[in-house]
């Protein structure tokens, strides 16, 4: 897929975490409302995605898939306009397979028919899950994937392709790194983002933490990966998840903000409460993800309490990310070096150093940050050296 088709992370909406199968044509509408009104929209998030459990069980006559009228009364076309005339691109969800993974028809064999179904519903982003595909192997999966990629190359307009294969091959997943590097060859190929680890938990699972940390954790190893057009997908913003606290929210939301990951929220819009559309809307932690050079902050240092990530930013700043895995709050002091910057004996290098969270700038450090970070929390600082010490950023990763 050509480079430019998506340039920095998709933002947006996807049902799944929150609603899973129980969906309907008036989710999507009074979600895209409320992200028209609240702020959302603005703040960048323009995309409205569906995910699953949205077809009938029978294709039509014709082989064409077809929504499921008492869901959907109105019908696709009719909500891809009404998506687009609030400002928001449509975006839709088909699996490689004979089946979705929710038992619904999968497009193999459908292709063509799919892809121009959804081309005239108004759709401009597909996400192409990976169940019932068989025989489980990297070979069928990269076959399917790539007829998907020449398909969708052929329409009149771009489709964003959002690739789930890697996922089914991931460490995570199934244990096994031999399949998942195989599908690593041709995945950043093929599509704009891929899916590398399990699901981001769900509403009703009554734990999160574990999962939002185990995503993140993979998705540190995958750097290499991420390119402007390509992006390393560790699942959706679960914001209204009941069983993470507001600290935690925040630590997703700072560490896939670090990361240049999408930002596609699965929560009931509507009723999200300040706290939580403040941090969907920080302004700055969003000016990082969408950072033109599009890098994924890798670990500079990780010693089983604290994660420190490190990234340059297209304006010559750099990030320091500081995660406290810890439950208890603590303190750490982050010397400069961390972000690759030199050491000056004199003490008169100085930086401005801005909390992303805040806003709050301090000209006067020299040596490093003290950063305060409650358990479970996340830290992110823009650092900017005062004058020219005639150093350019460090090489970007996968540039
Ligand atoms: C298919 C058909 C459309 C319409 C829908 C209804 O997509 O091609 O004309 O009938 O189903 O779900
Ligand atoms: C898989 C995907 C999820 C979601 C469901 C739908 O589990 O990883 O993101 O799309 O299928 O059934």
């Amino acid at each position: 897929a050509a480079k430019s088709l998506l340039a920095t992370p998709p933002m947006g909406f996807n049902n799944w975490a929150r609603f899973m199968c129980d969906l309907n044509q008036t989710l999507f509408t009074q979600t895209a409302d409320a992200m028209a009104s609240n702020g959302l929209l603005a703040a960048g998030y323009d995309r409205i995605n569906i995910d699953d459990c949205w077809p009938l069980h029978k294709r039509a006559a014709n082989g064409s898939l077809q929504w499921n009228t008492t869901l959907f009364p109105q019908g696709m076309p009719w909500l891809g306009s009404y998506l687009k005339q609030r400002g928001f691109h449509f975006g839709i969800y088909s699996d490689a397979g004979t089946y979705t993974c929710g038992g619904y028809p999968g497009s193999l064999g459908y292709e063509e028919i799919d892809a121009a179904t959804f081309e005239s519903w108004g759709v401009d982003y597909l996400k192409l899950d990976g169940c019932y595909v068989n025989p489980f192997k990297t070979e069928k999966y990269k076959q399917i994937y790539s007829h998907w990629h020449d398909v969708i190359g052929r329409m009149s307009k771009p489709m964003i392709f959002s690739e789930s294969a890697p996922a089914y091959f991931s460490g995570n997943e199934h244990g096994n790194n031999t399949d998942w590097y195989d599908v690593m060859d041709w995945v950043p190929g093929y599509g704009e983002l891929a899916r590398h680890s399990d699901d981001i938990p769900v509403f009703r699972d009554t734990t999160a933490w574990g999962g939002v940390t185990t995503n993140y954790d993979f998705n540190t190893l995958l750097a290499r990966y991420q390119k402007p057009g390509f992006f390393n997908d560790p699942d959706f913003l679960i914001a209204d998840h009941p069983k993470l606290t507001l600290t935690e929210k925040k630590a997703q939301f700072a560490l896939w903000a670090s990361f240049s990951a999408p930002l596609i929220i699965s929560a009931w819009v509507p009723a999200l409460d300040k706290e939580t559309l403040e941090m969907l809307k920080n302004e700055r932690l969003i000016a990082i993800n969408q950072d033109p050079l599009a890098l994924q902050a890798t670990l500079v240092s990780q010693d089983g309490k604290w994660d420190v990530l490190s990234k340059s930013l297209s304006n010559g700043d750099r990030i320091l990310t500081v995660f406290n895995r810890q439950t208890q709050n603590d303190k750490l002091f982050v010397p400069f070096e961390r972000a690759g910057y030199p050491i000056d004996p004199s003490g008169t290098q100085k930086y401005n150093v801005t909390d992303l969270w805040t806003g709050k700038s301090d000209d006067s450090a020299t040596k490093g940050v003290t950063s305060n970070v409650p358990g479970h929390g996340v830290q992110v600082y823009r650092i900017s050296p005062l004058y020219n010490t005639g150093r350019d950023t460090v090489v970007p990763t996968g540039m």
